[in-house]
């Protein structure tokens, strides 16, 4: 079974599509996947009962998912005949890189049959054209995470810089359950920026300096510092226009709990949002508040 990762951007989403840093972490399986010999092309992904192949009938406009398997599959100098079974874990459009973690694990299971072999950094380059279907203007910190890339600072076309934790950083997640698509958020602040260039490239300015204090605070093992750090960024964000009110009062209730720090996490609109706890059983306290909010949240540590 092949396998991609989850990932969580601590600090710097929406920057990094133009050129600035963003410092992240893979989290887990995200998805697996498998792939055997088949008369043609074909994709199942399971829990949501997808089951594709390809080419779709003529009639029917091709899905998101068929063109990204169109996409990868067309990669290959002979075009393999497969049957991929996918699982995902992670929920779809949360901002936990559920698309990146499938287009990886799909790719890993591909290369797998056919016998081809690539470095973490190859497959995370390989699966950005499955990630431009769901995505159109990806930065690739979510291909990168998706591949194991671990704790990291991320920048476009530069490389990836391994990040090293002091001590690991404990962080509560939560999906506010608000929808939100990636593509769409992301043309929402391209649109803000061809309103107000200078003002939105300010906004990045100041997501890089607090990306890169991250990175050193991480690097220290300050977590009051970095706590402090998500708080700006959720300040920034929240002037591109990216939260919402759930979001925002989860936040609050973290920090209400105990949470050093608290944010949105991916491309905002709804999703997730993390929080920065001291330990375990700070945890727990933050968990318990969010709780009380409605959501599910979960506890993980990024290293
Ligand atoms: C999405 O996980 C992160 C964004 O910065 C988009 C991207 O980097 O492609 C919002």
């Amino acid at each position: 079974m092949q396998e991609g990762c989850g990932k969580v951007i601590l600090l710097g989403e929406h920057g990094v599509v133009y050129g600035r840093p963003a410092l992240a972490a893979s989290i887990g399986s995200g998805a697996t996947a498998e792939a055997s010999a088949f008369g043609s092309n074909c994709l199942e992904v399971e829990p949501w009962g997808v089951r594709l192949e390809l080419p779709p009938p003529l009639s029917s406009v091709p899905h998101s998912l068929e063109r990204a398997f169109e996409a990868v599959l067309n990669t290959y100098a002979e075009r393999p005949r497969v049957r991929v079974q996918a699982r995902v874990s992670l929920p779809a459009g949360a901002g936990l890189g559920c698309s990146a973690a499938l287009g990886v694990a799909v790719i890993r299971a591909i290369d797998a049959h056919v016998g081809v072999t690539r470095s973490p950094a190859e497959v995370a380059e390989a699966s950005l054209v499955w990630e431009r279907v769901f995505h159109g203007n990806p930065s690739g910190v979510d291909s990168w995470m998706a591949a194991g890339a671990g704790l990291a600072l991320y920048r476009k076309q530069r490389p990836l810089e391994a990040v090293k934790a002091e001590r690991p950083l404990p962080l509560v997640i939560a999906n506010s359950n608000e929808p939100s698509s990636t593509a769409t958020m992301v043309d929402g602040v391209a649109n803000r920026r061809e309103d107000d260039e200078v003002g939105v490239e300010a906004l990045f300015d100041d997501i890089a300096e607090l990306v890169l204090k991250g990175r050193t605070a991480v690097e220290a093992g300050d977590l009051p510092l970095l706590g402090s750090l998500f708080d700006d960024n959720a300040a920034l964000l929240c002037a591109l226009g990216l939260e919402t009110q759930k979001l925002e009062s989860l936040c609050t209730a973290a920090r209400s709990a105990g949470a050093l720090g608290a944010k949105l996490t991916g491309a905002g609109g709804g999703g997730c949002m993390i929080a920065l706890v001291a330990d375990s059983a700070a945890g727990e306290a933050v968990m318990a508040a969010l709780r009380e909010c409605g959501v599910e949240p979960f506890y993980t540590e990024a290293s």
